[in-house]
C-alpha cells in the first residue's frame, strides 16, 4: 500500500472494538477530522500479555500506520497500550487513555476512594496508581483485573446473559468498600456494557459512578492537534484479523451520519 499524502488522519488505535467507544466520541468533539482506526483482532486480547509483548505490538502497529498514512496523531484507546506508552520511542504524537480516565474520575469522586476494573495488563501496570500520584495524592485506587468481560463484549452480544454473572464475580473480587463512590471503566471495551453494569449496581443499592476516558480524551487530543477544515471527512478502519462483528459495532454504535471502509490489513 503507498503511501497516502492526500489526506491527514487522526489515528486511533486499541486491540479490538473497545477502542470505538473513544471513536464515537472523537467523533462527535471533531466532525470535520478524518479517523483511521486499527483493531489489532490478529492478537487480541492485549490484556493477557506481558509488557514487553506489548509494547512490540504497539511498536509494529504505529510504524505501520505513520508509514503508510499521513497522521496528525494516534490516539491509544487501549489501556493496556496506553499503560506502557510512555516507556517507548514513538515516531509520531500520541494521546493514551489513561489520564483522561483518572481526571473524569478524580471529577466525579467525592470520597476520592476509587475503585478500577480493566485488564491484567493495566493492574499489573499500575499505571492508574502513578498517574494518580500526579493528579491528587489524596486518590485510594483499588483495582481488579476482569479479563472475561473484553471476551464477552468482543462477542458483540449487546445484553449478554452473561454480564450480570461476570459483574457478581468481579464484584466479590473488588471488595468494594462502602465509601467507593467511582468506578473507572479501564478497559475501553468496558463502556459498551455501561447500561447493563448501572443497573447492576443499582440491583446492589449502590450509588456508584461509572467513568471511563471518552469525555476527557477530547480536550488532550484538541491539545496535540491543528484542527482540520475537511467537509467530507473520511473514515477507515483496518483490522489485523478477519472480524465481522466489527461490521455491527459500527452500524450500532458510531453516529449515525458517518460512513467507514473497512479493510484487513497484514501487520
Ligand atoms: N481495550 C483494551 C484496553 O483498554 C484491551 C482489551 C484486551 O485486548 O485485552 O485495555
Amino acid at each position: 500500500m503507498d503511501r497516502k499524502l492526500d489526506k491527514e488522519y487522526i489515528g486511533v488505535f486499541d486491540s479490538g472494538v473497545g477502542g470505538l467507544s473513544v471513536l464515537k466520541q472523537l467523533i462527535v468533539d471533531f466532525p470535520n477530522e478524518s479517523f483511521l482506526y486499527l483493531g489489532d483482532t490478529a492478537r487480541l486480547p492485549y490484556g493477557a500479555k506481558s509488557k514487553d509483548t506489548i509494547k512490540k505490538y504497539v511498536l509494529k502497529n504505529i510504524d505501520y500506520l505513520n508509514k503508510h498514512y499521513k497522521l496528525k496523531a494516534i490516539v491509544v484507546a487501549c489501556n493496556s497500550a496506553s499503560s506502557v506508552i510512555s516507556e517507548l520511542d514513538l515516531p509520531v504524537e500520541t494521546v493514551g487513555v489513561i489520564n483522561a480516565g483518572l481526571i473524569a474520575a478524580e471529577r466525579a469522586s467525592e470520597s476520592k476512594k476509587i475503585a478500577l476494573w480493566a485488564t491484567r495488563a493495566t493492574v499489573s501496570s499500575q499505571a492508574y496508581e502513578k498517574e494518580a500520584l500526579k493528579v491528587n495524592d489524596s486518590i485510594e485506587i483499588s483495582s481488579t483485573a476482569c479479563p472475561t468481560l473484553v471476551s464477552l463484549v468482543e462477542e458483540g452480544v449487546e445484553d449478554h446473559p452473561l454480564f450480570p454473572h461476570a459483574f457478581e464475580f468481579y464484584f466479590q473480587k473488588s471488595s468494594f468498600q462502602k465509601d467507593v463512590d467511582t468506578l473507572i471503566l479501564g478497559c475501553t471495551h468496558f463502556p459498551f456494557f455501561k447500561k447493563q453494569l448501572v443497573q447492576f449496581f443499582k440491583t446492589k443499592g449502590l450509588n456508584v459512578k461509572l467513568v471511563d476516558a471518552s469525555s476527557e480524551i477530547s480536550k488532550q487530543v484538541e491539545k496535540s492537534i491543528s484542527k482540520g477544515r475537511n467537509l467530507q471527512p473520511e473514515h477507515i478502519v483496518l483490522v489485523t484479523d478477519e472480524a465481522p462483528h466489527f461490521k455491527k459495532f459500527i452500524s450500532a454504535k458510531m453516529p449515525k451520519n458517518s460512513t467507514f471502509n473497512i479493510k484487513k490489513v497484514d501487520i
